[in-house]
């Protein structure tokens, strides 16, 4: 359930017409709704109230500051990769201790800075991480609160890019290595060992592939019980999925009364990782057709969004539905949806069937508030787009259009070149 929807054949968002956002903004354009993402974020943690539980919001997905800013104030913790994310998170009032840090490649700058904060606790992804992250704690004498990310090997059933828990995946320890991983970090003075990590892959769309990987879990953690490892914390990761074309994924009370029941009485506070789930139909871009053209094979249809502001088509075929902001009633065509970049990967669709936009009209790409924004570029030097989120019938810019001077802001002409 999202809030965009068709009044007098005009797209709104709550109660704003697209089209009046469009006019005063400009394209591509980011529109976010807030009663969805809050909407979202309650069904999702409303789902798991039965159990001991933290919803860290995964900032990959939309890592606007405003966002954050509005799960925080629902009691979301968060869910980072990078010290970039760490700063959001901060600047954004989300509290340290609810702040869980996953990614395979952390660097010692960005564990200092992680240990500076307290953040609740790392989930490490090799055993080379456990030894640094154990050195860097102990020569600030804190102590490190550490996860061990642990691959499961369960197939999510998903894009491959997006798959993140089988043996050939880069993420993560094997669950077969992982015990012994497990016990050097218990030996360890400036580790405190306190749960254990999971994450399969995104877009997922049945319960099954989680509570495989939650059952292999579950026995693993009796394991490291068993010899007197304590864990506190069972990390789910995300990953649940959402409709973008006819995909009908688990609602969040179904997700959650799967993983609930896996979970069963293992006396742990569970940790989930939700992204796409929560922004990703909360969001949606807009873009202005600049021209349309027939060539002998094909109709083209060129917008002035392109693979730098949404990559999700280019990069994995993704499909997003894409519907006139003032609803048409011409000829039906299929054309191919692009933008103005010079790869002929720029597309937004391919072979799409809709009624036939003119020079100047309003197409919103839906879906689009997970992996959008946060995932564009500035290649081909093109300026990164606006985001607005609507409240009801006012709207913010919660991220103003990039201008010329910030394209070239860190850039300098060495005394050199004259
Ligand atoms: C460690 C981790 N947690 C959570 C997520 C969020 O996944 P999703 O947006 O599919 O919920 C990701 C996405 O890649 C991830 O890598």
């Amino acid at each position: 359930m999202n809030h965009f929807s068709f009044h007098d054949d005009e797209l709104y968002c709550e109660s704003v017409p697209l089209a009046r956002i469009a006019a005063r903004e400009g394209t591509p354009l980011y529109v976010y709704s807030r009663a969805t993402l809050e909407r979202h974020f309650k069904a999702f943690d409303d789902a798991f109230a039965a159990v001991r539980h933290l919803t860290c919001y995964s900032v990959k997905a939309n890592s606007n500051i405003a966002v954050l800013r509005l799960f925080g104030r629902l009691g979301s913790g968060v869910d980072v990769v990078s010290g970039g994310e760490i700063m959001r998170a901060l600047k954004a009032g989300i509290a340290p201790e609810k702040i869980v840090y996953s990614g395979v490649g952390k660097t010692r700058a960005e564990i200092e800075r992680a240990l500076e904060s307290g953040i609740l606790m790392f989930n490490v992804e090799s055993a080379q991480e456990l030894e640094l992250i154990s050195r860097a704690a102990s020569e600030k004498g804190a102590r490190a609160r550490i996860a061990l990310r642990v691959n499961p090997d369960v197939d999510p059933q998903t894009h491959p890019y997006i798959s993140t828990g089988l043996k050939k995946n880069k993420f993560g320890v094997s669950i077969d290595d992982a015990f012994e991983v497990y016990e050097r970090a218990a030996a360890m003075p400036a580790i405190e060992v306190a749960g254990i990590d999971c994450h399969i892959g995104s877009q997922i769309t049945s319960v099954t592939p989680f509570v495989d990987a939650l059952s292999r879990i579950k026995a693993f953690v009796q394991r490291l019980r068993a010899l007197g490892i304590a864990v506190r914390y069972v990390d789910l990761g995300g990953g649940l999925g959402i409709t973008y074309n006819r995909e009908e994924p688990p609602a969040p009370d179904q997700y959650a009364a799967a993983v609930i029941s896996e979970l069963g009485d293992l006396d742990c506070t569970l940790i989930l990782e939700p992204g796409r789930c929560l922004v990703g139909n909360a969001g949606c871009m807009v873009t202005r057709v600049l021209y349309t053209k027939q060539t002998e094979l094909k109709e083209f249809v060129i917008v002035d969004a392109a693979m730098n502001d949404l990559i999700r088509p280019s990069l994995y075929d993704a499909h997003h539905t894409l519907t006139a902001v003032r609803q048409q009633h011409g000829p039906v065509v299929r054309a191919d949806i692009v933008g103005p970049i010079c790869e002929s990967g720029d597309f937004l669709a391919h072979d799409r069937e809709m009624n036939r936009p003119s020079q100047g009209d309003l197409l919103a790409v839906m879906s689009a508030g997970a992996y959008g924004f946060s995932m564009a570029s500035n290649y081909n030097s093109r300026l990164r787009a606006a985001e607005v989120l609507v409240d009801g019938s006012e709207y913010h810019v919660i991220r103003r259009r990039e201008t010329f001077d910030d394209l070239v802001r860190c850039e300098m002409i060495p005394g050199c070149l004259g």
